[in-house]
């Protein structure tokens, strides 16, 4: 398991575009490594062709993307065509899948106990880990077989996470490119003019308390 803030440890694996060595792979940019119960299966090719779709947002926001799924390279290079065809993509898969022999499904922490193989052996979730620049963890998430990921939702959590990397703000519940943030609460009330210029909101609360803290998306 990794936790946030700690280094993603580095692997090698084989993908469906040779050999990856992570750290390497990761140049300077953003990553998120994602994983699937398995090839061929119904979930996962509407996920990676959702996920395909979206690459020219992802690269726009700096971020590589590479998927995991315990089924050799072969099987990944056929299930590509799969999902391409479901998808009406056409060309080279934009991301590379990586062939897990399970090493790296029990290293991380991404198995799934309640869906298992014909073999008995438990399947990997649907697991997104989101690296920074820095090879830090900066998000997990983890989800059952059974349930697909929302990837416009990857995609905000990646607005967040690097607007809220730079900026003393965090964003409240549904925020969207754009929205209003909050001010963080070890943030000083004197010191809100200079951080803040385009102004800060406080909203009164029964408590009293001024946490509520408003302001613009910063710059
Ligand atoms: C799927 O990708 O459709 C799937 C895989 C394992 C269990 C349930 C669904």
């Amino acid at each position: 398991m990794v936790n946030l803030g700690e280094i993603f440890p580095n692997f090698t694996a084989p993908t469906s575009q040779g050999e990856i060595t992570f750290h390497d792979w990761l140049e300077d940019k953003w990553g998120i490594l994602f994983s699937h119960p398995a090839d061929y299966t119904p979930v996962c090719t509407t996920e990676l062709g959702t996920v395909a779709k979206l690459v020219p947002e992802f690269t726009k926001r700096n971020v590589k993307l590479i998927a995991l799924s315990i089924d050799d390279v072969d099987s990944h290079n056929g299930w590509i065509k799969d999902i391409q065809a479901d998808s009406q993509l056409t060309g080279e898969f934009p991301f590379p899948i990586i062939s897990d022999n399970r090493d790296l499904a029990v290293k991380f922490g991404m198995l799934d106990p309640d869906e298992r193989d014909k073999a008995g052996l438990p399947l990997t979730a649907r697991c997104v880990f989101i690296v920074g620049p820095d090879k830090k963890l900066k998000l997990s998430l983890l989800y059952p077989a059974t349930t697909g990921r929302n990837f416009d939702e990857i995609l905000r959590v990646v607005d967040s996470l690097q607007l809220t990397a730079t900026k003393k703000v965090a964003t409240p519940a549904n925020w969207q490119q754009g929205g209003d943030c909050m001010v963080i609460p070890s943030v000083k009330q004197e010191d809100i003019p200079k951080l803040f210029p385009k102004g800060v909101t406080m909203k009164p609360v029964p408590s009293g308390k001024s946490y509520l803290r408003y302001t613009p998306q910063p710059e």
